[in-house]
């Protein structure tokens, strides 16, 4: 109970708990809506005959409260609790980290509102109409005011790799973000984008993919570099390949949007730089994962007893797993294959469950006991996060497998053709053997969504202990944080 952490009162810890409970929480919302979408495309009367239940509207919602609000929430957690811990300073301002965490909530909300009501610029990933679009604008500025700001004051010298992750992710997104979203407001509610036809869909993808590289890849490899090497108690496996790993990583993933714009009006040598690009990010992203999962060497039987620890490994495994898929799937043959199907889904959530969920589980599990005033990971029940992590992985396992198959056999399907030259298989057929799949994902979904309950209860059981402790004069008041 005596962590150094807590002798250490310099650092602002209210922001980073904050966002930690907001992560949990969003995380619940999301991916409970998740859950409700994947119910629907098996079973299309949960739509219950009403526009804010539809499918249409919810999608949106799910990737929005996922992406943005758990992921995002993860994000800012991490970052800002890791910036402050490298760099030995206080965050610049306490009323800029406020206002960070409540902007960022009020975004959030204003997103539940408006998209389940059909305000949306249907672009994906970027759907929220331009009041709110300008609201993100200012608020991620003053994240970034406040996460430079507290590097220009650092004590030490040297810039920890996992900032340098962090700082490319704040930067690629606030460019990204205002070039997708620079519109034409007609109303309060409605814009129409300053770009057209395949300038449009090339900016879209460009945004669409680094949001892929760099909010739901970059900002995650810097909570990586931070979490793996402090759980497993080891250093960094080469400090030299993370610095190789970043640059690389940065330099080749802007190029890389168009194999979202394969076989459309995009010109064909685009489409083919974007493949090629694909294809060589192999290499960056399994430099990052293999330099995660090294970082082990000699720490191998804590796998044994560590559950944390065994998230964030096997987030690593699904990282390099995806990011196999990913560039395969970059391939034009073989995007012609899977481009539409469930495939593309499939490959999604083994990054979004398997990758980014569950290294935002594994930092949170490290983080929420340290902000409490208790050791890193100290939770209040080990073996409920032994369970929390079965339920995500069997439930991850569940969704990309049920994926696949039913990706592979929809592109088979589709593209079957009989001796005359007309296709064997009308589109219904195809909706009607893609049932047990969606069936199998919506179980997958649940059960990784049950995991979720069970880390909330457990954060909630480790606040109550520790009030119990202070009530009991076994820690003092200085001594928890929160
Ligand atoms: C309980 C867990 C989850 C369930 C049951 C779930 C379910 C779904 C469903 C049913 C869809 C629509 C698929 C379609 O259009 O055919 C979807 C889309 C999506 N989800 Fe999830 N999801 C979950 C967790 C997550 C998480 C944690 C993330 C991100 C961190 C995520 C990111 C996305 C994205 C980006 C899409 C859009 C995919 C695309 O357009 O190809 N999901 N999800
Ligand atoms: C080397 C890394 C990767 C490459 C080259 C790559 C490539 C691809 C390709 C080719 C597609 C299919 C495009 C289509 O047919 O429409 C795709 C879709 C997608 N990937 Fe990846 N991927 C990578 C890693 C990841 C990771 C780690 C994540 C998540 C954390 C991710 C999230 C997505 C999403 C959300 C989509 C669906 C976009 C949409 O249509 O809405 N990818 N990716």
């Amino acid at each position: 109970m005596t962590s150094n952490q807590l002798s250490q009162p310099v650092y602002n810890y209210k922001v980073v708990h904050q966002f930690a409970l907001a992560t949990v929480f969003w995380g619940i919302i999301g991916m409970a809506v998740g859950v409700l979408i994947a119910a629907q495309l098996a079973w299309p009367v949960l739509n219950f005959d009403t526009a804010w239940l539809s499918y249409g509207r919810l999608r949106p919602l799910h990737t929005n409260g996922v992406i943005f609000a758990f992921g995002g929430s993860a994000l800012m957690a991490c970052s800002l609790f890791i910036v402050q811990r490298t760099c030995g300073a206080r965050l610049i301002s306490d009323r800029l980290a406020s206002f960070v965490f409540w902007g960022w909530q009020t975004i959030i909300v204003l997103a539940v509102i408006t998209l389940p009501m059909g305000m949306t610029t249907s672009k994906e990933y970027a759907e929220l109409e331009w009041p709110i679009s300008i609201l993100i604008a200012v608020v991620w500025v003053a994240y970034a005011i406040l996460f430079f700001g507290t590097i220009m004051k650092r004590q030490q010298k040297h810039i920890y790799v996992a900032n340098w992750f962090f700082a490319a992710f704040i930067i690629a997104v606030a460019i990204l973000h205002i070039v997708n979203n620079l519109a034409v407001p007609v109303t309060l509610t409605k814009s129409y984008s300053i770009y057209a036809g395949t300038v449009d869909a090339m900016v879209q993808w460009w945004w669409g993919h680094n949001a892929v590289g760099f909010f739901l890849t970059a900002g995650f490899l810097g909570i990586m570099y931070y979490f793996v090497p402090k759980q497993a108690g080891r250093p960094i496996y080469s400090y030299r390949l993370s610095v190789v790993h970043f640059w690389a990583l940065i330099a080749i993933y802007v190029w890389a949007g168009p194999h979202h714009l394969h076989y459309s009006a995009l010109p064909d040598w685009t489409q083919n730089l974007g493949m090629a690009m694909s294809l060589i990010l192999l290499a960056p992203s399994w430099g990052g994962m293999i330099n995660g999962i090294m970082t082990l060497s000699g720490a191998w039987d804590k796998l044994r007893t560590d559950p944390i620890l065994k998230f964030l490994v096997v987030s690593l495994s699904f990282y390099g797993m995806s990011t196999f898929e990913g560039p395969m799937l970059s391939i034009k043959s073989v995007n012609a294959l899977s481009h539409m199907t469930d495939w593309t889904v499939g490959h999604v959530h083994a990054g979004a469950l398997g990758w980014v969920a569950m290294i935002s589980i594994g930092a949170t599990y490290h983080l929420i006991p340290l902000l409490y005033g208790r050791k890193p990971g100290e939770m209040f029940s080990i073996k409920l996060i032994d369970l929390h992590f079965w339920l995500a992985t069997i439930g991850t396992v569940l969704y990309i497998v049920s994926m696949w198959v039913n990706g592979l056999m929809q592109g088979l399907m589709w593209r079957a053709v009989n001796n005359d030259g007309t296709l064997t298989y009308s589109f219904v057929e195809t909706v009607i053997a893609s049932y047990p799949g969606y069936v199998v994902r919506f179980i997958g979904g649940g059960i990784f969504l049950s995991g979720m309950l069970i880390m909330a209860w457990n954060i909630w059981k480790t606040w109550q202990i520790t009030r119990e402790e202070l009530a009991s004069g076994k820690i003092t008041q200085q001594e928890a944080l929160a």
